[in-house]
């Protein structure tokens, strides 16, 4: 998974969490949103292909056109870190977030998907993470969501194939 965590990190001697807020996702925003999906390591972890600046900037029009969907900015000490999402999975609500990778392993995607669930109550909700992505897993699992079973992802475009955890939030 390349540069993620150090497992000799404990709560107790990694840094303090960082003061993470969640605001709505600006048109200014993409470019930063961009570079943090390009990303080789979060790809590999998310299992998926990066999209290229032409196929980002059409999903987020499509994003700020559809006011269904959940979409806010992820600012940890007031740099923009990463982004938390609640769209149309399949026809069920599914979550997504993606962090910057220098800033993994610091408490944030936790901390920014419990400030979620704290403002939206839509539920159930839904993921489906690569088995793979032990981190993903953790974070939904510490905010309450449960692995209700497993399923074979075939690979596409966007997605690698893989095997994949599914969760729910009742
Ligand atoms: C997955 C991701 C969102 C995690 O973000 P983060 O801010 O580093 O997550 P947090 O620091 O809040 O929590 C990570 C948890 O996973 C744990 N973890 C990390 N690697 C792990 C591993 N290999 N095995 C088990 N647990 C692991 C951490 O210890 C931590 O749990 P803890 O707080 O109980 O110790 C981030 O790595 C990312 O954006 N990756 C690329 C995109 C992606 O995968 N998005 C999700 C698609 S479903």
């Amino acid at each position: 998974m390349g540069l993620t965590y150090d497992p000799r990190m404990t709560a107790d001697t990694r840094d303090p969490v960082p003061n993470v807020r969640l605001r709505l996702v600006r048109p200014d925003d993409i470019p930063v949103l961009y570079q943090h999906q390009l990303d080789n390591d979060a790809n590999r972890m998310a299992a998926v292909h990066p999209r290229d600046e032409s196929a980002f900037r059409a999903l987020w029009d499509g994003v700020f056109k559809q006011p269904s969907i959940v979409a806010r900015a992820i600012i940890a000490d007031d740099e923009l870190v990463g982004h938390i999402t609640i769209f149309n999975m399949d026809g069920v609500d599914g979550v997504g977030y993606w962090i910057a990778k220098t800033h993994w392993g610091r408490g944030i995607a936790t901390r920014a998907l419990t400030l979620l669930l704290e403002d939206v109550n839509r539920r159930p909700l839904h993921a489906r993470v690569a088995v793979d992505n032990k981190a993903s897993i953790r974070v939904l699992e510490r905010c309450g969501f449960v692995v209700t079973g497993y399923q074979h992802s075939p690979g596409t475009e966007r997605y690698v194939e893989c095997e994949e955890a599914v969760l729910v939030l009742e």
